[in-house]
């Protein structure tokens, strides 16, 4: 290659015996064994075997006995087959080594924070060295897959005809549903841009302006509390077609889901990927990203019980009920109430049948009648019937965390199993719950289901929407619509939402003005790249596939951001700080 390497350090071979070869990289491990030195060389294709013989190289020794952990050198030896009780069957490069002529410190390294093959350094620490971090086989293969998977799209995309085009980072407002991080103007103190939570309507905006089939991998930045599935700032593969059937929507999202599977040989899900609508998700698994790696799917009890002798049943607009192929103990019993208590539930009432099929176990047993008896009775033995009586979202809410919770402690979950499916037919509208008005469910901009427009004034919580979401094992990979092409339904959407007409114009003036001029029908998505990325990897938290993540507290701990500025910085902007109270 250069002067400082001919190949990689991963890729010497029996085939390279006899040749004089250079190789560089990291000292992974050096030790000494009665004269000989043995260093082990690592790049990012893995691990070669240096030896220094003293007799041979007695230069190369002395530089070798200087030598630690995570010093660039440079070697030049003989590629040499290892003796049969020396190779190491567990590395490709085990049945050889490189016999040292000549060695050269390039690069000195100090002791480091933590050892690069230490599996349990603290998150924290990691993130401060994050540049040790990356030399780890873990960062190196997810970045990689990530490098892959970017580029499949990306192939994917350009064959069925999208263009990429870039739009503002810097832009108004854009109503996500999380807050903006602002950016205050020198220029015009006072005032503000926002960074963009999506490409949206510029997106919209692509299709009035004819360029037909949009994409982009766009950085979105969205000022929310960070989990393992968000971060400030993150990554969609964001995209508009204009004269769209939801269909053709979803049919890219599948072909760019198989193609980032082809790109790491693996078996691609089956197309066309499942369906499923809003209200059965949330009937059938309390979640509207509903994991379908397994069953133990939620049952509604709320005819059966409406006469009910149990008033707790009788009384609630909703009973629904989860039979989980367990008999719990009564302590058992008591965490699994503590839990639904702590998603809002007011109790959780149980019938338990026990293994030997003796009589069910259950506070509330008495209480019910023969028929609701018999109903569950249905139930086997080593079994147990978990109830929840409450309004419709809370008992969708609490089970379809005891779902999610019980699928994973009694090990329901098929982890082998690829789960994708599509969402569909959500509602237009939710009611807030604090302010009582209805509100969008993901952007204001999504279309009603066709036939549903006089909903928006007459029923607003019965108009369904063209939106829908991807799913994949139980995460929201992304989600997208059909979108409002005239100008009059936008309107009426906004008046729904409780907005005026004024207020209307001084928000999105210059959005509903495009869609008078010659607005064609449209639709998009935007799949969440760092989500795909990380479940592509196994990981469970996109921080492991992003190089420089925020840590859960919305820090950075490499470079301390983020920062107090100085006096004059504030000043030039206009801006005054309120020392927050410790
Ligand atoms: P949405 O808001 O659902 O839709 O975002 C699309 C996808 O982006 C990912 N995502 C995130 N990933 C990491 N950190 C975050 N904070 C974060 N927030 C969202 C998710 C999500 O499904 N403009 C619409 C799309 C459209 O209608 O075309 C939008 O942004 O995977
Ligand atoms: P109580 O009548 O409050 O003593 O409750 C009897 C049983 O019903 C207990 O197991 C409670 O956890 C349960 N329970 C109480 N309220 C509800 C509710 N809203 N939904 C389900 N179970 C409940």
């Amino acid at each position: 290659m250069n002067r400082w390497r001919d190949l990689h350090t991963g890729e010497v071979r029996p085939e390279h015996v006899g040749q004089d070869l250079t190789v560089a990289g990291w000292v992974a491990r050096r030790r000494d064994h009665g004269g000989l030195i043995f260093i082990d060389l690592r790049d990012h294709t893995g691990i070669v075997q240096l030896v220094v013989n003293p007799e041979r190289a007695p230069e190369p020794a002395l530089i070798a006995r200087d030598i630690r952990a995570e010093f660039v050198v440079r070697a030049q030896g003989e590629v040499v087959r290892r003796a049969p009780d020396a190779v190491n069957p567990n590395i490709p490069t085990g049945e050889v080594e490189v016999q040292v002529n000549e060695l050269e410190i390039v690069s000195r390294s100090e002791p480091l924070p933590f050892q690069i093959d230490d599996e349990n350094v603290e998150e924290p620490v990691r993130l401060r060295y994050r540049y040790l971090d990356l030399r780890r086989d873990r960062m190196q293969h997810n970045l990689r897959l990530s490098a892959t998977v970017i580029g499949a799209i990306r192939r994917s995309m350009e064959e069925q005809g999208f263009i990429d085009v870039w739009t503002p980072s810097m832009t108004l407002g854009t109503p996500e549903g999380a807050r903006d991080f602002l950016i205050p103007m020198r220029l015009q103190p006072g005032r503000f841009y926002a960074l963009a939570q999506s490409p949206q309507l510029f997106k919209q905006l692509f299709m009035v302006g004819g360029l037909d089939r949009y994409y982009q991998i766009a950085t979105a930045w969205r000022d929310e509390d960070l989990r393992a599935d968000r971060q400030f700032e993150f990554r969609q593969l964001d995209l508009e077609l204009a004269f769209p059937t939801r269909e053709q929507v979803l049919d890219v999202l599948e072909q760019v889901v198989v193609a980032s599977f082809e790109a790491l040989g693996r078996t691609p899900p089956s197309r066309p990927f499942p369906r499923m609508a809003y209200a059965d998700a949330l009937l059938r698994f309390g979640s509207d990203k509903p994991d379908l790696r397994f069953g133990l799917e939620i049952q509604d009890a709320t005819e059966l019980t409406r006469d009910s002798q149990f008033g707790v049943f009788a009384n609630a607009a909703t009973v629904r009920y989860l039979v989980v192929p367990k008999a719990f103990s009564r302590g058992e019993l008591q965490k699994l109430e503590d839990f639904a208590k702590e998603w809002g539930a007011k109790g959780l009432a149980y019938l338990v049948y026990d293994e030997d099929g003796a009589d069910v176990r259950s506070p509330i047993a008495k209480f019910l009648s023969e028929q609701e008896l018999e109903a569950f009775r249905s139930a086997d033995p080593g079994s147990t019937v978990l109830f929840v009586a409450d309004n419709t979202p809370m008992a969708e809410r609490v089970l379809g965390a005891l779902r999610l919770h019980l699928g994973q402690e009694l090990g329901l979950v098929d982890e082998s199993r690829d789960e994708f499916h599509w969402v569909l037919d959500f509602p237009l509208f939710l009611k807030d719950e604090d302010s009582g008005r209805w509100t969008f469910v993901h952007h204001p901009f999504t279309s009603p289901a066709p036939g549903h427009e006089h909903l928006i004034e007459t029923d607003p919580g019965a108009a369904l929407s063209q939106h829908y979401d991807l799913i994949w094992n139980g995460w929201e990979l992304g989600s997208g619509s059909i979108r409002i092409h005239r100008q009059e339904i936008q309107e009426r959407v906004f008046r729904a939402m409780g907005m005026s007409d004024e207020e209307a114009r001084a928000k999105f003036g210059w959005f509903l003005d495009a869609l008078r001029m010659g607005a064609p029908p449209h639709g998009g998505f935007a799949l969440g790249i760092e989500r795909f990325v990380a479940l592509m990897a196994g990981e469970s938290n996109i921080r492991e596939v992003i190089a420089f993540p925020k840590t859960a507290s919305g820090s950075d701990p490499l470079t301390g951001a983020p920062a107090p500025t100085t006096k004059e910085r504030l000043d030039e902007l206009g801006i005054s700080v309120k020392t927050p109270k410790a």
